[in-house]
């Protein structure tokens, strides 16, 4: 008998695992039956997991908070832990809803400039492409891993997920600069809220910011609880406060020294060899460990496609940096 929780390697990538299911009832038996699998192979593909043939979860979305409970203490629930209420899954709230459709309403990112290389591939390196980032890493302690299901995605050529390793990017990065960063943090802020880089240089006002929303400093090395890997831990563009950041005790500001570190660091994280593309069929979801990958979405044809993903959050094991803390959205709301 096949086993259904078998890993193979993923194509296209240089990290991660591939698991094909071809029967979701048994593969959700067995998720049961033996709950350290997952998580295992997540672990032993730098934070980042593959499936195929999940359909049926659409159908069942119960399903996806019961696959995402191996993962962590606590599924998070979006109505404690959002401030985007309208993204909140009506009967689910574990679920965020990621769409261009209303009552969400969210738009894809621009294509990049050009928008391909000149080989006719996706740009994906900062900061040609941009979008980068951690989920939710505007909370202390953030959530670790995600859950990411393509309900109805765009064509397979448009709207697609990137992935970088942050492992792979940290053993990588020269000595000298491993030494400079290491114990620093940087400041990641709620997106879309005046703080972000694009926004500074535009000379948005920034609104006032909800108890969810951060500012919060947040490693820029971070240690895996469960591997106990390092990984960068970054984000930029939107999820950083680029007013009173990005860097925590550099210089501040879009043009100072804590913006220069942090494209640098940005630059060889996304380098082309630590980034998986991943195109989305309907039924396909990926695992991703928050705390040693980063990702960004692509373009598409919002005009002409509506694009449904579901995504889950696992909370509670954020590593001994966070050890004792209190949830700091749950503080500021005290
Ligand atoms: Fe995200």
């Amino acid at each position: 008998m096949t086993d259904p929780l078998a890993v193979a390697p993923l194509p296209g990538a240089n990290f991660g695992g591939l698991i094909r299911v071809a029967d979701v009832a048994a593969f959700v038996a067995a998720t049961e039956r033996q709950p350290e699998r997952l998580p295992a192979a997540l672990d032993a593909g730098h934070g980042l997991l593959m499936l195929s043939g999940l359909n049926a979860i659409s159908k069942d979305p119960d399903l996806l908070v019961q696959l995402s409970r191996p993962f962590g203490r606590e599924v998070e629930n979006y109505r404690e832990t959002t401030s985007r209420l309208e993204m909140v899954h009506p009967d689910v709230p574990q679920i965020f809803v990621v769409s261009n459709l209303p009552p969400v309403s969210f738009p894809p990112p621009e294509r990049p400039d050009p928008p391909f290389l000149p080989d006719g591939g996706l740009p994906v390196q900062f900061p040609h492409r941009r979008g980068w980032h951690t989920d939710q890493s505007f909370r202390r302690p953030p959530p670790d891993i995600s859950l990411f299901l393509a309900v109805t995605p765009a064509p397979r050529d448009q709207g697609q997920t990137l992935y970088a390793d942050g492992v792979a990017a940290w053993e990588s990065l020269p000595a000298d600069l491993k030494a400079r960063v290491e114990g620093m943090q940087g400041l990641h802020v709620a997106p879309f809220r005046g703080y972000g880089e694009d926004e500074v240089r535009a000379g948005k006002t920034p609104q006032p910011l909800g108890p969810r929303d951060g500012p919060q400093p947040q490693p820029i090395v971070r240690v895996h609880p469960v591997t106990g890997r390092k990984a960068l831990y970054l984000c930029e563009q939107e999820q950083m406060d680029w007013i009173n950041g990005p860097i925590v005790g550099l210089e501040p500001g879009v043009d100072g020294a804590g913006a220069r570190l942090l494209y640098a660091l940005m630059i060889h994280y996304t380098r082309p060899e630590f980034v998986y593309v991943k195109a989305w069929s309907a039924g396909d979801m990926v695992i991703y460990d928050n705390r040693s990958t980063i990702h960004t979405a692509t373009w598409f044809d919002a005009e002409r496609h509506g694009r449904v993903m579901w995504r889950t959050t696992v909370w509670g094991n954020p590593g001994a940096a966070y050890a004792g803390e209190a949830r700091s959205w749950e503080a500021a709301l005290a």
